[in-house]
């Protein structure tokens, strides 16, 4: 439990997972289990062959054991950064959960001449006893581990005992930003070796960009009388035999198609001797870093990429093939083509999807200390401890012996958040010397002074323009470094924190990406929200996250900051991501449009170029458009047809949408879209106001269709239906990006340089409660029946304050229509930033349907709109918000023009002011219920439903954990306007 070393016992040389006609028997299935809450109360017996062990409970394995439902086995534990026990390696707690699983087998009476153990993942330590003699201890617990168990096995019955340790010396290195999730969660796999079998396969095929020619270089593990050995390409006719192990060399194989992430194209390869036949995919590509271009086939890398961790909301990091496949086709309808394997290597089956569908994968080790940077000092952290140097060199070998041949791996990460030193050097030297071709990625080596891929998290734009410069202050490197790291390629392994609503900026990064040479692209952290289904004690299922599980220390929500919620269901993020990170650029100018392929492979005749107008959001026009051909790197620009002149607003969409059905996608598929627009709606003719008065009386003033509370001045009711209201509203339910802060902030450099989890300076979200926008008080100034109108004014402050707002509303009939022009201007003394500045209706609870003609179909804010377009939209109330982990603000949409709520048959009509529409949000609860909520289940029944009417919003920024809101998206206090037209239907 205590031990520095990597594993004992039979353990096998790591090598690669490979299809084999050889025998295997899957241990899969149900097995004896008894929990122990600490190793001493654990059956001493346990291992004893003859045991009697129906008595013990039943297992599926693969599984967590915290995941069963059964709380006598203990429950799921986040914490993050920080270790669950002391930090005193290698020793770990007494209390130290214990699993101890028993499966009786038969094996056949032939058995070839070596018989294999495999685990493909325990967590974190196994003692593995077979037919009662010890045959190893297994450590790495997202690592394959094969004991070689030929002298314990027998024909017939065998019995097979693992005792798991939830914790162990070997946690120390698995320190992931997740669940702590123990158990035997991957695979258990008997394989048969026969006589003379080929035991390790390396076919390296490389690809030559200048001459298209294809060469195999294979390399071989297999016994001397385990030749001749024949490597087959049927497809491309390679057919050749080895006699010997000196023999063995490059097989060159004429032109061939090169695999690469937008067309990865794989040819079937099978490598045999009289023992055996491996078979394996191939995919032919040459993978080199030229200066600061990082190149695949000779050209520059471009990463759309995301952090994936292994995750299912009841199964934890068990794989399930079926349900990756289906995340990964989504991956490729986001635009998104490369994935960082955070933090740790994946199921190995894994990596047949990313080279079948086409990714770019780095492949990281389960390698992360994090929990030794508490004080800052990385004291006692095994990453620079010789103790622990076998450890972490077995398992960056083990890490890329396993997955060595697939073709979608373009770079070993030698793990993350481990800190420097020289365990962390010398794996790199050994990745370096065993594959010298792919490039090393670790971002804590911030000097680049053994990896060659220089890698950071969270930096504002700002940074990285200094960093490509090589110059100004470059985060984490030693001074007199930047020069040389800018001639580096560079990438963002982590950037644009998806926690909760946000993040905003990406097109801010994709510009620098897009412009920068040694940008190279970045990953999202992260794919998916890591919620663990569960049930109040009352029964309600939620995702719980951490502190949901009693755990003593925890990082709350932390654990849900993805582009998918934690059932699976993308949060707008993620078309945010696919409009602003496309591959296939358009854009229109004037009267023509052009098209820019950005791809790295593959022309654009797989897309089809349509256009159409729309009047007011309603289609006036439509066709598709010849485009050429547009290679990869190149434009074309084409011109658009004309359009007549028409009274109102013209907008013109021109969409790229796949041509024909793929698996990923159907036909019609839009991968990308742009707006213009052709015409500006006429300026509203200012309708004169009616010749009618306001009548007031019993406490009520009745004007057209409405009736206004005679003291306040509100709104009771709209041609019957109840309606409250408008105030003013400067507060929102903070996002999670307004709520943390990682970065003390934006602009301030030397704070992101020394940049902990903790905060240095206040959020947003504590600044505005400071300033008291969520108590704001109101004192009614004035309610003025005036001929023709009726004039209210409301003074908004908050305790204790001078500041304050005035809102002055003006409400006039035109045409028989009730019509609203609504003020708010701030006194003088306000400082920082607002989160919104808008009008709060509350209307009927219950509607459930809303239709409008604005921006969608998604929420959008300031520095989070390019999957907004305008048009006319419907949607449920329901769906107009975003069922993010923790209830926050959700549900802005920019840009009204009009609303329609159908049940209550009001129609609201927003004309600019000053040029400005407001945005809307319509959603349950209002922005206090939502503060307070800490999981959608928490909210209250809802008693209105609630419609936002705001000039602004402040931005979202990505906070949480990187730089806040950018100046030019912060909202800061300012004056308003509204004009408001409510129809009666
Ligand atoms: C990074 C870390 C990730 C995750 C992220 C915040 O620093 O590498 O594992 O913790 O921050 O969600």
């Amino acid at each position: 439990m205590t031990s520095f070393s990597p594993g004992a016992g039979r353990r096998v040389a790591p090598r690669s997972r490979l299809a084999s006609d050889a025998a295997e028997l899957d241990l899969s299935g149900t097995w004896r289990f008894l929990f122990s809450g600490r190793p001493d109360l654990a059956p001493a017996d346990g291992a004893a062959v003859d045991l009697d062990d129906s008595g013990w409970d039943e297992i599926k394995v693969p599984s967590h054991w915290v995941l069963q439902g059964r709380e006598e086995w203990g429950r799921p534990i986040y914490t993050n950064i920080n270790y669950p026990f002391p930090v005193e390696p290698p020793f770990v707690p007494d209390e130290n959960p214990t699993g101890d699983y028993r499966i009786a087998f038969d094996v056949p009476e032939e058995r070839g001449e070596r018989v294999l153990l495999r685990f493909d993942g325990v967590e974190s330590l196994a003692i593995v006893t077979l037919n009662g003699t010890q045959v190893g201890v297994v450590r790495g617990s997202r690592l394959a581990q094969e004991l070689d168990v030929t002298d314990e096995i027998r024909p017939g019955r065998n019995v097979l005992h693992v005792r798991v340790h939830q914790w162990s010396a070997a946690t120390y290195l698995e320190d992931q930003d997740q669940w702590w999730l123990p158990g035997i969660f991957r695979e258990v796999t008997l394989l048969f070796r026969p006589a003379d079998g080929i035991e390790d396969v390396w076919l390296r095929a490389d690809y030559d960009p200048a001459t298209g020619q294809g060469v195999l270089l294979p390399e071989l593990r297999a016994g001397a009388s385990g030749y001749p050995i024949t490597v087959s390409v049927p497809e491309l006719g390679v057919e050749t035999t080895f006699a010997s192990p000196s023999e063995v060399a490059a097989i060159p194989v004429g032109e061939v198609a090169p695999w690469s992430a937008d067309r990865p194209r794989r040819y079937e390869a099978t490598v045999r001797n009289a023992a055996e036949t491996r078979s394996l995919q191939i995919g032919f590509r040459r993978i080199e870093v030229v200066g600061h271009q990082w190149r695949v086939n000779g050209r520059k890398l471009r990463l759309r990429g995301v952090n994936r961790h292994e995750y299912d909301p009841d199964n934890g990091r068990v794989f399930d093939a079926v349900a990756v496949r289906e995340q990964l086709l989504l991956m490729k309808r986001a635009n998104i083509n490369a994935i960082r394997t955070s933090h740790y290597p994946p199921h190995p089956t894994f990596f047949d999807l990313t080279d079948e569908l086409g990714f770019w994968v780095i492949d990281e080790c389960d390698l992360e200390t994090h929990g030794f940077q508490r004080d800052g000092g990385w004291t006692e952290n095994p990453t620079d401890d010789p103790r622990w140097r076998e450890a972490l060199l077995d398992r960056i070998e083990r890490t890329v012996e396993r997955d060595k041949n697939h073709p979608s791996i373009v770079s070993w990460s030698l793990g993350n958040e481990a800190g420097t030193g020289q365990n962390a050097a010398a794996m790199a030297a050994w990745v370096h010397r065993r594959d010298p071709e792919r490039p090393v990625h670790y971002e804590p080596d911030y000097d680049g002074f053994y990896t060659d891929i220089v890698s950071r998290m969270y930096p504002p734009v700002e940074q990285m323009e200094d960093m490509a410069a090589g110059t100004g202050t470059h985060p984490h490197a030693v001074a007199g470094r930047n020069a040389e790291l800018a001639k580096r390629p560079m990438i963002l392994c982590e950037y644009e924190h998806a926690m909760g609503n946000g993040a905003g900026a990406l097109a801010e990064y994709e510009r620098v990406f897009d412009t920068l040479p040694q940008w190279h692209g970045g990953f999202i952290w992260e794919w998916r929200d890591h919620g663990l289904r569960t049930t109040t004690p009352e029964g309600t299922e939620f995702f719980g996250y951490g502190g949901d599980f009693g755990e003593e220390i925890h990082d709350g929500s932390f654990v849900c900051d993805g582009l998918l919620l934690s059932d699976g269901t993308p949060t707008p993020m993620l078309a945010e991501f696919a409009a602003v990170t496309t591959p296939v650029k358009v854009t229109i100018d004037g009267g023509s449009v052009t098209v820019e392929n950005r791809r790295h492979d593959g022309d654009t005749t797989d897309l089809r170029f349509v256009w159409r107008d729309e009047l007011d959001g309603r289609q006036i026009g439509t066709g598709e458009l010849t485009v050429p051909a547009v290679a990869p790197g190149e434009s074309i620009t084409v011109s658009l047809p004309g359009f007549e002149p028409h009274d109102g607003e013209l907008w013109r969409t021109v969409e790229a949408v796949t041509a024909s059905d793929a698996e990923w996608a159907a036909a019609g598929h839009v991968v990308t879209r742009a707006q213009t627009q052709l015409a500006k709606a006429a300026p509203a003719l200012s309708v004169p106001a009616d010749d009618v008065t306001p009548v007031a009386r019993d406490g009520a003033i009745s004007f057209g269709p409405a009736t206004f509370d005679a003291f306040s001045g509100d709104l009771v009711s709209i041609a019957g239906a109840e309606v409250k209201g408008p105030r003013l509203e400067l507060w929102r339910a903070p996002t999670e990006n307004d709520s943390l802060s990682s970065f003390a902030s934006y602009v301030d450099v030397e704070a992101v340089a020394s940049r902990g989890m903790g905060s240095k300076t206040p959020s947003s979200a504590e600044l505005w409660r400071a300033a008291g926008l969520d108590r704001l008080h109101r004192r009614v100034q004035a309610v003025e029946v005036e001929p023709g109108r009726l004039v209210v004014r409301h003074r908004y402050a908050p305790s204790a304050a001078q500041e304050a707002v005035v809102v002055e509303l003006i409400w006039t009939l035109r045409a028989g229509r009730l019509h609203l022009d609504a003020s708010a201007t701030p006194s003088r003394g306000w400082k920082g930033t607002w989160p919104r500045i808008g009008l709060h209706l509350e209307l009927p609870a219950g509607l459930a349907e809303a239709r409008w003609f604005g921006t969608g179909p998604d929420e959008n804010y300031v520095d989070s709109h390019a999957a907004a377009h305008v048009g006319r939209f419907e949607a449920g109330v329901d769906e107009l918000s975003v069922n993010y982990a923790v209830p926050q603000e959700s549900g802005h949409r920019a840009g009204l023009r009009e609303l329609h709520l159908p049940e209550i048959g009001l129609g609201i009509t927003a004309t600019p002011v000053a040029g400005e529409l407001p945005g809307f949000s319509l959603r349950a609860h209002d922005a206090a219920e939502v503060t307070s909520a800490a999981h959608p289940h928490e909210l209250p029944d809802s008693s209105a439903t609630h419609l936002y009417l705001d000039v602004q919003q402040h931005g979202l920024g990505s906070r949480s954990c990187g730089p806040d809101v950018r100046p030019e998206y912060q909202l800061r206090p300012r004056a308003a306007a509204w004009s408001l037209t409510f129809d009666v239907r």
